[in-house]
């Protein structure tokens, strides 16, 4: 079983759907898949799947529940544990333990080939505990310059920690392939210089509005519209980081010639 973090620093920036979306492609090529919505109280990946779990991590709080009460699956054969909405899923989380609960989940192992967390915004203590079980950080971050920051900034957290898993870094809502190839360079650029750690990409998921509209219907996009731009570059994330070869939108005339001459395509 490999537990599979997905964080960001900034808020907003897709995480959800990319832990959710990639959790779908895991499961439909066949592994056995759990995603636990760890952004606990404001959880919200039930949503963009469209499930009603009657229990979520605010559950837990009720003598006798344990984690496989917890799980509730959806029709793609992922597992998922909802984080909940509001103050209860927190206090509930803060009564258990998270690490009673992560080592719960870890029991489960045998039963999964995939675990993977969705957390919420930034370096909160349940977001760098998280981080510290996780054997690889799936970073998202936008070209926005503050989402670029707010991920050093992570970085910077989770390496301190000793043993640090690797991180790669999926760059969302580009323009492009070029666009989302030169923010990964500055954010593994400040990374190798500052923390000596260097970053890897895992993939580039262009802006599409398919998405936007994926989550209104509450379907996955790589359910919902299998043939979209976001679509595709989410499938090929996972076979990408497989084979060691980063993932890279197939762009067209446009993509080819804003990265020969550098060029941004107007928006
Ligand atoms: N590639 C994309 N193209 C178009 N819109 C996108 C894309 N990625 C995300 N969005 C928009 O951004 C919204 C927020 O995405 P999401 O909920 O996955 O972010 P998040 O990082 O999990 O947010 P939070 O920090 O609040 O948990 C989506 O509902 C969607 O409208
Ligand atoms: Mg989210």
């Amino acid at each position: 079983m490999r537990t599979t973090v997905v964080t960001s620093g900034k808020g907003g920036v897709g995480k959800t759907n990319t832990s959710v979306n990639l959790a779908v492609c895991a499961a439909q090529a066949g592994s056995r898949v759990l995603l636990l919505d760890g952004d606990v109280g404001m959880g919200n990946a039930d949503m963009i799947l469209g499930i009603k779990p009657k229990a979520d991590l605010s559950s837990l709080a009720r003598p006798g529940v344990t984690v496989d009460d917890l799980i509730v699956r959806h029709e793609s054969g992922l597992d998922l544990i909802a984080g909940g909405n509001g103050v209860e899923s927190l206090l509930a989380l803060e009564a258990t333990g998270l690490e009673r609960f992560l080592s719960e989940i870890a029991a489960l192992d045998g039963r999964y080939d995939e675990v993977f967390v969705d957390t919420g915004a930034g370096i909160g203590h349940h977001v760098v505990r998280m981080l510290a079980v996780a054997e690889r950080v799936f970073l998202v971050c936008t070209p926005d310059p503050t989402s670029i920051m707010d991920a050093y900034v992570t970085c910077k957290v989770h390496f301190s920690v000793p043993g640090a898993a690797p991180v790669w870094v999926i760059v969302n809502s580009a323009k492009s392939a070029s666009e989302g190839e030169a923010v990964f360079r500055n954010l593994d650029t400040v990374c190798t210089k500052f923390l000596s750690r260097s970053l890897s990409l895992a993939g580039i998921v262009r802006f599409d509005e398919r998405l936007r509209e994926s989550v209104v219907k509450r379907c996955p996009v790589v359910l919902s519209a299998p043939n979209s731009d976001a679509a595709r570059d989410f499938r090929a994330i996972l076979p990408a980081i497989e084979s060691g070869r980063p993932s890279k939108p197939r762009g067209g005339f446009a993509d080819l010639l804003a990265s020969a001459f550098g060029l941004r395509k107007a928006s």
